[in-house]
């Protein structure tokens, strides 16, 4: 990754956090809002079912060893950890995260190596992660994947993490797709997500068949 752009993401994260929190609680993504998008909840619960509704698209009953990218203050890391009773483990580029995070999973009891769950957290980079391959049965990227500039060394290095059978969940934020009536995006919509970019420290976005295209190389399962 350009040393630019992750200084940027960084910087972003570090001084925003605690702002999202105090806004969007230990959550940093969008909420699950009905199939019309439209149904009036409260904020968290629609987080909440969000998550829910991704875990119950991907059919996880079960996970051991979770790995969340781009974690945030830990919102997703700590609910899966004890969802599944398991251990978990957020990465982030913000060391302002990964310590708020760490002190919420103090708070919560989640530090005691003795016990499950257990979820700790690191400051890397998705790209280049400093663990050893198969070590996962799942792997959560949640609204994370828009920052990577290099979105199949992304899927690839999440597709190395992984133990065989298991799980790789992401919820990205995509532009629509171009290979329709629609065709390729206009200019108009070319400014939008280029605004969009600036103001969210995003390289850039992709659509959901590319997305499909270079994990179906990867050889996942879709
Ligand atoms: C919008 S926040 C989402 C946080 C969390 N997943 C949640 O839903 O609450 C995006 C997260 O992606 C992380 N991120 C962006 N690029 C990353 C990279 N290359 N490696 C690790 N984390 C990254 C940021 O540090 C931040 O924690």
């Amino acid at each position: 990754m350009t040393s630019s752009l992750q200084q940027q993401i960084q910087q972003f994260y570090d001084t925003s956090s605690a702002l999202w929190e105090q806004v969007w609680g230990e959550h940093m993504h969008h909420g699950y809002y009905g199939a019309t998008g439209r149904h009036r909840k409260d904020r968290r619960q629609a987080q909440v079912e969000l998550i829910d509704r991704l875990l119950g698209w991907g059919e996880v009953t079960q996970a051991s060893h979770i790995l969340d990218v781009g974690c945030g203050i830990g919102g997703s890391t700590l609910y899966l950890a004890e969802k599944y009773q398991a251990l978990a483990t957020g990465i982030t580029l913000s060391p302002v995260q990964a310590e708020r995070a760490t002190e919420r999973a103090i708070a919560a009891g989640f530090t005691n190596l003795e016990k499950t769950p257990q979820a700790s957290f690191q400051v890397a980079d998705a790209l280049n992660t400093p663990f050893e391959d198969n070590q996962f049965d799942l792997v959560w990227s949640m609204e994370s994947g828009e920052h990577m500039p290099d979105k199949r060394q992304f899927l690839q290095e999440c597709f190395q993490l992984l133990q065989p059978g298991g799980t790789f969940l992401m919820a990205t934020w995509c532009h629509r797709p171009t290979n329709s009536l629609a065709g390729p995006l206009t200019p108009d919509e070319q400014k939008h997500l280029k605004e969009i970019y600036q103001v969210y420290c995003l390289p850039y976005v992709i659509s959901l068949p590319e997305y499909e295209r270079s994990l179906k190389k990867l050889a996942f399962k879709t």
